[in-house]
C-alpha cells in the first residue's frame, strides 16, 4: 500500500521563490497515495501559478476565506485534514502561525486545525537568524510543531547559507512520519544506535585537507529513522547538519563532531563500547599526510611531496572487538563490481552487513537526495533496495537489523 493512502493532506504555499519547488512536492505527496489539497497565498501567486496546483492535486487550489460554495474554509480544511504541510513558510506566516493571528486562509487554516502541522521555512539567513523567527520557531517545536529544514545551500539573488527550502523527498517523509503513516513502530525502543556520518578530513597544512565528497546526508537519514523508532542514537559527523526533521519530531540524538579518521575513530570506538547497532556510514579518508605542516605551504616553494601513511580502519576495529549481540553495518562506495567488492568489505572487515552502492549511479551516492544499494549480509544473502530516497534506504536497512535482532533473540530463547 501507498504510504500516504487515504490520508487528506492540505498542502500551504507561501510567497517566496523556493514555492516552485512546491509544485514537486505536490506531484509526490499525490504519487505516495495522498488527497492533496493546496492553499496558496496571495504571495505565493507571485512565484506559482494556481493552475498548476489545480492540474497536479486532488482539489482544486483554495485561496480565499470567502469561498461561494463552503461559507467556512478554513474550519472546514483544518476539521478534515490529516497533516497540514507548508512548503515553503515564509517568515511571515511562521511569525502568524506562532502569534494566533489569522490574516489569510492558509493562517486562518492553520488555526483551525488539531492534525499534525508539517513546517518547512524558507527564507534569506539573515531573516531565518533574526531572533524572533528563531522564537517563533522555538514556540512551534514548544507546542509540537513539526520543523523540517531548512537547509544550507544556494539563495534566491546567488547568496549562500541557511534558509533553503528542504528537498520535496524529505518533506514527503516527514509528512509521512507526521501522520504515523509510516513510522508508528517504536521497533528500535531503548536501543542504543551509533551512527558516523560525512567524510573525514586529513590535514595537508592549516588551509587543506585530503577530503571526498561525502555530504552526510545518508548518515542523518540512519540517525533520523532509528530515532523516530525510539533508539538513542549517537552521530559521530564531520558535516553540520541540522538534525533534519526538526528537534521536536527526533528527541535521543546526540551529535559528536569530528574532522579526521583519528578522531572519528576514538569517538567511534567509545560511543560503540555500549551500543546495540553501529552504522558506519561515513566516508572516511584511507590515507593522511604523516607531517602535516603547521604553517600554510607557499606556492613558490614549489609542488610539495606529500608523504601519506594509512588512517586506522575504523570499521575494521569494531568489528575485530565487537561486543556480543551488537549489530555492526558498514557501508561500500564503488565505481564497479559493486557486489564483489562489497563481499569482499563484508568479510574483511568483520560486519554483520555491508550496504554497497554504486557512487557514480545517476541519482545515487555522494550528495544526492536519494540512493540505491545492495545490502549483502553474513548470511550471505543479497538485498536489493532500489532507487528511494536516503530515509527510506535507512528504513529498509533498520527493517534487516531489526528482524535478525529479533530471530536472535528467539534463537536464544529456544536454547
Ligand atoms: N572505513 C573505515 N575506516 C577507514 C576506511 C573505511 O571505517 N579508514 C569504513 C567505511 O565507513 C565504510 C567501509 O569501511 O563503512 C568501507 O569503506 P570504503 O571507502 O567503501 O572502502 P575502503 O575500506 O576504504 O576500501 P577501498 O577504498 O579500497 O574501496
Amino acid at each position: 500500500m501507498k504510504s500516504l493512502a487515504g490520508k487528506r493532506i492540505v498542502l500551504g504555499v507561501s510567497g517566496g521563490i523556493a514555492a516552485y519547488k512546491a509544485i514537486e512536492l505536490c506531484r509526490r505527496l499525490v504519487d505516495a497515495g495522498a488527497h492533496v489539497v493546496p492553499v496558496l497565498t496571495k504571495g505565493a501567486t507571485r512565484f506559482v501559478g494556481r493552475a498548476t496546483f489545480d492540474a497536479l492535486a486532488s482539489e482544486r487550489t483554495q485561496m480565499s476565506l470567502f469561498e461561494e460554495d463552503d461559507p467556512i474554509p478554513h474550519t472546514t480544511l483544518g476539521q478534515t485534514a490529516d497533516c497540514i504541510v507548508v512548503a515553503p513558510a515564509t517568515a511571515r506566516v511562521i511569525g502568524a502561525y506562532a502569534a494566533g493571528i489569522s490574516s489569510d486562509l492558509l493562517t486562518a487554516t492553520l488555526i483551525a486545525t488539531r492534525s499534525p502541522v508539517v513546517i518547512c521555512p524558507a527564507m534569506h539567513t539573515e531573516m531565518w537568524e533574526h531572533p524572533a523567527v528563531a522564537d517563533n520557531i522555538a514556540t512551534l517545536i514548544e507546542r509540537g510543531v513539526h520543523i523540517v529544514g531548512p537547509e544550507s545551500g544556494r539563495l534566491a539573488g546567488g547568496d549562500e547559507g541557511a534558509g533553503r527550502l528542504s528537498s520535496p523527498a524529505d518533506i514527503v517523509d516527514a509528512v509521512i512520519r507526521a501522520v504515523g503513516a509510516a513510522s508508528e513502530r517504536q521497533d528500535m525502543d531503548g536501543l542504543s544506535v551509533v551512527v558516523t556520518a560525512g567524510g573525514t578530513r586529513e590535514p595537508i597544512d592549516p588551509v587543506r585537507f585530503i577530503g571526498n565528497h561525502s555530504s552526510g546526508k545518508q548518515g542523518y537519514a540512519f540517525a533520523d529513522e532509528a530515532a523516530g523508532r525510539g533508539a538513542e542514537v549517537t552521530i559521530v559527523s564531520t558535516v553540520d547538519r541540522p538534525v533534519p526533521s526538526g528537534a521536536a519530531m527526533v528527541p535521543g540524538i546526540t551529535v559528536l563532531r569530528v574532522d579526521t579518521a583519528e578522531e572519528m575513530a576514538e569517538a567511534t570506538a567509545e560511543a560503540a563500547a555500549e551500543a546495540d547497532v553501529v552504522i558506519m556510514a561515513a566516508a572516511v579518508a584511507d590515507f593522511r599526510p604523516v607531517d602535516p605542516a603547521g604553517v600554510k605551504l607557499k606556492k613558490r616553494d614549489g609542488v610539495p611531496a606529500i608523504e601519506l601513511e594509512p588512517t586506522p580502519d575504523i570499521l575494521a576495529a569494531l568489528g575485530a572487538s565487537k561486543p556480543e549481540g551488537q549489530i555492526l553495518v558498514g557501508f561500500a562506495a564503488e565505481t564497479c563490481d559493486v557486489a564483489d567488492n562489497a563481499a569482499a568489505k563484508l568479510n574483511g572487515k568483520g560486519a554483520d552487513y555491508i550496504v554497497a552502492n554504486d557512487v557514480t549511479a545517476e541519482n545515487a551516492g555522494f550528495a544526492y537526495d536519494t540512493n540505491e544499494v545492495l545490502v549483502l549480509a553474513s548470511d550471505g544473502r543479497i538485498h536489493p533496495v532500489g532507487l528511494r530516497s536516503k530515509r527510506q534506504v535507512a528504513q529498509a536497512v533498520l527493517d534487516l537489523v531489526v528482524a535478525d535482532r529479533d530471530a536472535r533473540a528467539s534463537n536464544q530463547e529456544n536454547q
